[in-house]
């Protein structure tokens, strides 16, 4: 049997115009979240997703020498990769969780020091950055928990301002409807799966998060003034990388 995930990933080249905008918050429990347990599962997806989406953000145009904005950070597996592969790129990364900003700068301490990482606290959707300072933004497994609380227009307009003129936005969001491929076709490993997406439903210790994200991603990005939106979608079978992958139970 095999399953596959999901992420979709979306470019768009734009023109910028001034537009600030501050949206409201969520609360995040740092202190009864294991952060280490946390940094292990972005480390997992980064590894076996980081390298085929690498491959699109070069095809969507990101070039080594950009100005790179990682929005939603979280402990920085992606933005290392990013520092990794275009060695004369500088990397903001913007989150709201202290505790994974903390590991965030610990472990690219090196990178911090040389001025090559910057890692700021704050809001996706207020920023406080300077407008037009980005060629290329990327917002990783954001999206999907910016909708409860109605933060993906203010973050897109947000985006918006502090991309360069022709500036690339690249948003990466899950969707449950490739999860629920299961071949040979069997029930109840779909219900597994179900289960442990309402388990993580119920998970208060972390924002609410929507598991069909991917799919308003292109309407999201329209809706919000951008042009040349594309959308592209990279897998994670299970035939590739293993059971776990699809679905780590923990
Ligand atoms: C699923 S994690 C993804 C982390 C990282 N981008 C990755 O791909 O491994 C989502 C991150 O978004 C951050 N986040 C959620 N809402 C945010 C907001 N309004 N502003 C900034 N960061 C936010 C969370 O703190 C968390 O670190």
């Amino acid at each position: 049997m095999n399953l596959l995930a999901l992420l979709v990933v979306t470019v768009l080249a734009v023109h910028v115009v001034g537009d600030g905008y501050t949206g409201h918050s969520i609360s995040l429990d740092h202190k009864t979240r294991n952060v280490e347990h946390d940094a292990a599962i972005f480390e997992a997806q980064v590894k076996i997703l980081g390298p085929k989406e690498l491959k699109r953000f070069v095809q969507f145009g990101l070039t080594d020498g950009m100005r790179i904005l990682d929005l939603g950070c979280g402990p920085g597996f992606m933005a290392e990769q990013l520092l990794i592969h275009f060695p004369n790129s500088h990397v903001t990364c913007v989150d709201i969780d202290e505790g994974l900003l903390e590991y965030n700068r610990k472990r690219h301490e090196n990178w911090i020091t040389s001025g090559r990482l910057t890692v700021l606290h704050e809001w996706a959707n207020d920023t406080k950055l300077p407008s037009e300072s980005f060629d290329f933004v990327l917002s990783r497994l954001l999206f999907q928990h910016l909708r409860s609380t109605n933060l993906v227009d203010p973050v897109c307009k947000e985006v918006y301002r502090l991309l360069k003129p022709g500036g690339l936005f690249v948003v990466v969001d899950s969707d449950q409807f490739f999860s629920d491929l299961v071949e040979p076709n069997f029930d109840p490993m779909q219900r597994v799966e179900r289960i442990f997406f309402e388990l993580k439903e119920g998970d208060t210790t972390r924002p609410k998060s929507d598991n069909s994200s991917g799919r308003k991603l292109f309407t999201d990005l329209k809706r919000n003034g951008f042009e040349n939106v594309e959308s592209e979608v990279v897998l994670a079978h299970s035939d590739e990388h293993g059971f776990e992958c699809v679905l780590p139970v923990t």
